[in-house]
């Protein structure tokens, strides 16, 4: 059989057995039974861990980003502290956005800000597409990550069209996403050539990361949720599912991931994902029946409950553990990332339980 480094199927068609194509994590997604439920938490690598906050004290975000052996170790940091059985590449969605060719920056406490918010046929022009030599640190970051990670997957990720949109055309973080929407309403021809250009900057950045060896893919749209159904299948789905088909060949799992997305569900997953994350508003028992039987799903606690009392983290992890029952794979997540505020030591417990819980007899 052959064996390759990426862990991902062997030419011949076999799966490799051990490595990253065979662990809990991937196994889950594809909806194939394993020793436990994996889990693993959005924004694990960040300011709730004290070694994290020390090394990123002097490194602006944006550059950190860039410098593939500062990406190494942060991404490894909550693998080694918590054991949780996936690993996320650190690094943000605004990233290709920058190598495209936009100024921005990302403001510690705020997000990201945009020096010229994008509002015409001549801004859209600005975005360049991008190729694996302009995030080459991307490149590097993912090839040492692989190495050192062993059996413990690694998931790569990238913003979709519509959360991106949202950003480069507010110039910053927004609650009603007002100037994104009267755009999309009011100029349907300039926001699809914006989704377009961001969709293939989106599917080049997640090529790189997939040429490098990750074994699954994200794609956050975190803000979708903001939008009615009929608009989502409208104005964002063919644009997202452009870059979810774009990556189909990889043959890796595909998480499709917003939050407050509950009437979106189903069309979440018809945009062509394996997984579909589900934020902590939706029971996964329900989520699943809107989403349909041949897809595993992800989440979904709710990130505020971890500064509860113990006795309500692990409740509430039970509940989470016997509704995803109801699903053909469940991967345990948050329904949202990690608040800066929590306790790692309780994060660390979370992992525990959930293995302990979940832990079935070996076949
Ligand atoms: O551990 C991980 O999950 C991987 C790292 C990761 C970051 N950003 C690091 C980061 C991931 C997956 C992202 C994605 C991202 N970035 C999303 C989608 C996920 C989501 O949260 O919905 C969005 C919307 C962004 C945009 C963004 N970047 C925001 C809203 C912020 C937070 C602003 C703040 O300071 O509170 C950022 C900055 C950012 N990205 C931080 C981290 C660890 C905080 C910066 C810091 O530590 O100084």
């Amino acid at each position: 059989m052959t064996t390759d480094t990426t862990g991902t199927a062997a030419r011949d068609g076999e799966p490799r057995r051990g490595g990253p194509a065979d662990s809990p994590f991937v196994r889950a997604c594809r909806r194939e039974p394993g020793p436990h439920t994996p889990v693993w938490f959005m924004r694990q690598a960040g300011r709730s861990l004290p070694e994290y906050r020390e090394i990123r004290a002097n490194v602006p975000m944006l550059e950190s980003c860039r410098r593939p052996e500062l990406v190494t170790e942060i991404t490894l940091q909550p693998v080694r502290r918590h054991g949780v059985d996936a690993a996320i590449l650190f690094s943000d969605i605004v990233v290709p956005v920058a190598a495209a060719g936009i100024d921005l920056d990302i403001v510690p406490g705020t997000g990201p800000v945009v020096a010229e918010p994008v509002r015409t046929a001549a801004d859209v022009e600005r975005i360049n597409p991008i190729g694996r030599d302009d995030v080459s640190y991307v490149d590097e970051a993912v090839r040492l990550l692989v190495a050192e990670l062993g059996d413990t997957p690694l998931i790569g990720f990238a913003g979709a069209p519509f959360t991106l949109a949202s950003y480069l055309v507010e110039g910053g973080p927004s609650r009603t996403h007002a100037k994104t929407k009267a755009l999309m309403y009011g100029d349907p021809e300039l926001w699809h050539a914006l989704c377009a250009r961001l969709a293939e900057v989106t599917l080049a950045f997640l090529r790189v990361q997939v040429d490098a060896g990750v074994s699954a893919v994200q794609l956050f749209d975190s803000w979708a949720g903001a939008l009615s159904e009929a608009d989502y299948r409208r104005y964002v789905l063919p644009h997202s599912a452009h870059v979810l088909a774009g990556l189909a060949d990889a043959g890796l799992p595909r998480i499709h991931f917003g939050v407050g997305t509950a009437e979106l569900l189903g069309a979440m997953g018809e945009a062509g994902a394996d997984v579909v994350g589900v934020d902590w508003r939706t029971p996964l028992d329900v989520a699943t029946r809107r989403i349909g039987p041949d897809k595993a799903v992800q989440g979904n606690l709710d990130p505020a409950v971890l500064l509860a009392p113990w006795e309500v983290v692990e409740s509430q992890v039970r509940r989470i553990l016997d509704q995803g029952r109801a699903a053909p794979g469940h991967v345990f997540n948050l329904g949202h990332g990690v608040l800066p505020e929590t306790d790692p030591e309780v994060l660390t417990r979370v992992v525990a339980l959930v293995h302990e819980l979940s832990a079935r007899p070996a076949a």
